[in-house]
């Protein structure tokens, strides 16, 4: 996801700063960016100058004390509240005061991140969907200590990315993930209990209801890990039972079945 927010900052002509805890991944990332700006001009949608002049917008930084100089934070950590808090906690004290800081986390407390930087004012929820550079919808999410100034510029900065952006209050899973998450934890569930194949269930869905994928094909390419996070903190902090991870979930995760990223989820992959 960090490298599809890298992708389209950049293209909307703003300088990046792109930061990973593994190195390795940030070549990586940054060979993805190409690929992805390369399909672009082979579509149309952006020249081979343009795409040229992004690339090199994009640095890649293997300190975060270097995200002392940047004018806005969009986080893309994985889903793991710990790692979220203690990472806004550090912005908290490397960023300069008026910086805003932003996450694209799927389900995780905007006011909790906000506390934990010590300017709940200026953090928000900036959640783009994946593959960032295609889909449209970002979801900005206002904390109970979000100021009206970050909701406007986070909101700005959306719009000109591209993006729809769409508002929402701090609700685990905010819109999209409240509603989509039990769906394909229920598709989890009806493989687990051999109401049909992997196969069946997704083609099902995507000619019974015209869903571009099927959500055990989209659960892949979302990382069964992220899925498994998201559907412990909706259950968590809802409360409700309809939430529950599905078990053969939690075992695939167990397994390293984490989909498309490690070559295996509810379908194999040669990557
Ligand atoms: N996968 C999706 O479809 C999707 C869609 C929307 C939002 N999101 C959200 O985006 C975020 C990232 O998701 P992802 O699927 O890209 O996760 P991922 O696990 O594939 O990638 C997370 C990256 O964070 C890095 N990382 C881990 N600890 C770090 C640290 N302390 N400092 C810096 N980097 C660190 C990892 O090395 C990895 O490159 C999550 O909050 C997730 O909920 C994911």
């Amino acid at each position: 996801m960090g490298a599809g927010i890298a992708l389209v900052s950049a293209k909307a002509g703003w300088d990046v700063l792109l930061y990973d805890i593994t190195p390795a991944i940030l070549d990586k990332a940054l060979a993805r960016i190409k690929k992805g700006f390369q399909k672009q001009v082979e579509e149309g949608s952006c020249s081979e100058l343009e795409a040229k002049r992004a690339v090199n917008r994009i640095q890649t930084t293997k300190s975060l004390d270097e995200m002392a100089e940047v004018h806005l934070v969009i986080e893309a950590v994985s889903e793991q509240v710990d790692l979220k808090l203690r990472l806004f906690e550090e912005f908290g004290r490397i960023c300069k005061p008026d910086v805003v800081l932003a996450s694209n986390t799927s389900s995780i407390s905007i006011t909790k991140l906000g506390t934990a930087a010590g300017r709940g004012e200026l953090v928000a929820g900036m959640h783009f969907m994946n593959p960032v550079p295609v889909m449209r919808l970002v979801e900005v999410t206002r904390g109970l200590l979000t100021s009206d100034e970050t909701m406007e510029l986070l909101m700005g900065l959306a719009n000109r990315m591209g993006k729809i952006p769409v508002e929402s209050k701090d609700s685990p899973g905010f819109i999209v993930n409240r509603i989509l998450m039990p769906m394909v934890n229920e598709a989890v569930f009806a493989l687990a209990e051999g109401v049909a194949t992997a196969e069946s269930i997704d083609q099902a869905m995507v000619y019974g209801t015209n869903h571009p994928m099927g959500p055990l094909a989209l659960a892949d390419r979302i990382g069964l890990d992220t899925v498994l996070s998201i559907c412990e903190i909706l259950h968590r902090d809802l409360g409700d039972q309809k939430f529950r991870p599905c078990p053969l979930l939690r075992k695939y995760v167990e397994a390293g079945w984490l989909g498309r990223k490690t070559g295996r989820g509810f379908y194999v992959y040669e990557n």
